[in-house]
């Protein structure tokens, strides 16, 4: 998403203006070309020469630089920018924004674009809070501005509220989000369910499995960042929420059930990457079982098949993890569940699978034509996955 990108970064004066260091080089590292701008109070925060040396490139601050290979520096900026990301973003550049001030070169440069705008607040509490910023923040999100974070914690002064700048990877999801809003997935709703369900036995104790969650919030980043609008559904894992996407969490199989059939209804495709309990405990008992007896039977039901009663007119993908028998165990999975493809992967390699980061999936399709894929980070797993439904949904 972010290769070879111009993405206009502007650093306004607060204390978080350090953090915008990292983001210009996570961009860079990533292959955008990152073209810093600087407004007077966030140089008394971070030199222009931090923000040079991460990016290879000039940093611009001032309106009439000389030294400029352009002749007018933020018209160039505006016209060359694929994305301007404003972060840290401090009230007074929102209110100057809302109100259309263009007094130096980072206001001149989003004024004069056509790119979208991000922009990442950072501010004392109250500032943020005061009806002004809202109304200021409720203006510019009316005119397209689109708006992530900030986050709510320990602020500068010690105190605890909102006001902090935005965590870093979801400043970097929403810039992924919005370069992706044109692609092959835009106007498209997919629900996507991840982690291993977790079925109780009683308040404090439940039968669960190794499932990361990682594969499943791979494809809904994917998902998101070719346009798509996604629901995840997800049962415990200790990922964080991909930032643009709906994310719905469950605990049990029967939660998952319900969330995926709700999200399901408006959608054009299901992925299931969720590791499903296929039983539970009967009933779960009330209180915490003592261990008084020697031996102790727990009674288990199946649970529904979330994959069978989605609607058969979405576009369904399921997911078979195997330890033996990969190819043969997953079509039987693929035409049992009358399924459009199936994702299978055997678990027994230590390199994909159950916690990995990479994983080597074979991919069935209905005609019954396999591709076995090479060892792959999950994100691009994903998007192989999501190559194929694309063709599906336009086929
Ligand atoms: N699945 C589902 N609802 C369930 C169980 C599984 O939708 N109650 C989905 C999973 O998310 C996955 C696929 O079905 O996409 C896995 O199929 P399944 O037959 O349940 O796989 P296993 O549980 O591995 O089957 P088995 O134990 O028989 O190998």
């Amino acid at each position: 998403m972010v290769r070879d990108k111009t993405i206009v970064l502007g650093v306004t004066g607060s204390i978080a203006a350090y953090k915008a260091v990292e983001l210009a080089s996570k961009l860079t590292q990533e292959g955008a070309r990152v073209d810093v701008v600087m407004t007077k109070a966030a140089q008394q925060f971070v030199t222009p020469l931090t923000f040079r040396t991460i990016t290879g490139r000039p940093v611009a601050s001032e309106m009439f630089d000389l030294a400029s290979e352009f002749s007018i520096e933020h018209v160039a900026l505006a016209e060359r920018a694929d994305l301007v990301v404003i972060a840290p973003a401090t009230a007074n550049v929102i209110a100057k924004l809302a109100a259309g001030i263009a007094d130096d070169v980072l206001t001149c440069t989003v004024l004069d674009t056509k790119a979208p705008v991000i922009v990442a607040p950072a501010m004392h509490a109250n500032m943020y809070q005061n009806r002004i910023t809202q109304e200021n923040i409720a203006r510019l999100k009316e005119r397209g501005f689109v708006f992530v974070g900030p986050g709510y914690g320990r602020l500068a002064t010690g105190e605890v509220g909102p006001g902090r700048l935005a965590e870093l990877d979801d400043i970097l999801g929403t810039i992924r989000q919005v370069l992706g809003r044109e692609g092959d997935l835009a106007g498209r709703r997919i629900v996507v369910s991840a982690g291993g369900t977790q079925e109780l036995i009683d308040p404090v104790r439940h039968i669960g499995n190794r499932s990361s969650g990682k594969m499943g919030y791979a494809i809904a980043e994917a998902a998101r960042d070719r346009g798509a609008s996604v629901v995840l559904v997800s049962a415990p894992t200790a990922l964080a929420p991909p930032a643009g996407v709906e994310v719905v969490q469950v605990q049990t199989a029967l939660q998952m059930r319900d969330a995926v059939l709700k999200a399901s209804a408006k959608a054009d495709a299901l992925l299931m990457a969720a590791a499903v309990s296929d039983y539970r405990p009967k009933a779960a008992a009330r209180k915490k079982i003592k261990k008084e007896v020697e031996t102790l039977s727990l009674e288990l039901v199946r649970n529904p098949d979330i994959l069978a009663e989605a609607r058969g007119d979405l576009i369904r993908v399921g997911f078979a993890a195997e330890s033996e028998d990969v190819v043969e165990n997953a079509r039987k999975k693929l035409e049992g569940k009358n399924l459009d493809l199936i994702v299978a992967n055997d678990i027994t390699a230590s390199d994909s699978g159950f916690g990995a980061d990479t994983n080597r999936v074979i991919i069935i399709d209905r005609q019954g034509k396999v591709e076995s894929l090479p060892l792959l980070p999950k994100l691009e797993v994903a998007h192989r996955i999501l190559d194929k439904v694309v063709a599906l949904l336009s086929g």
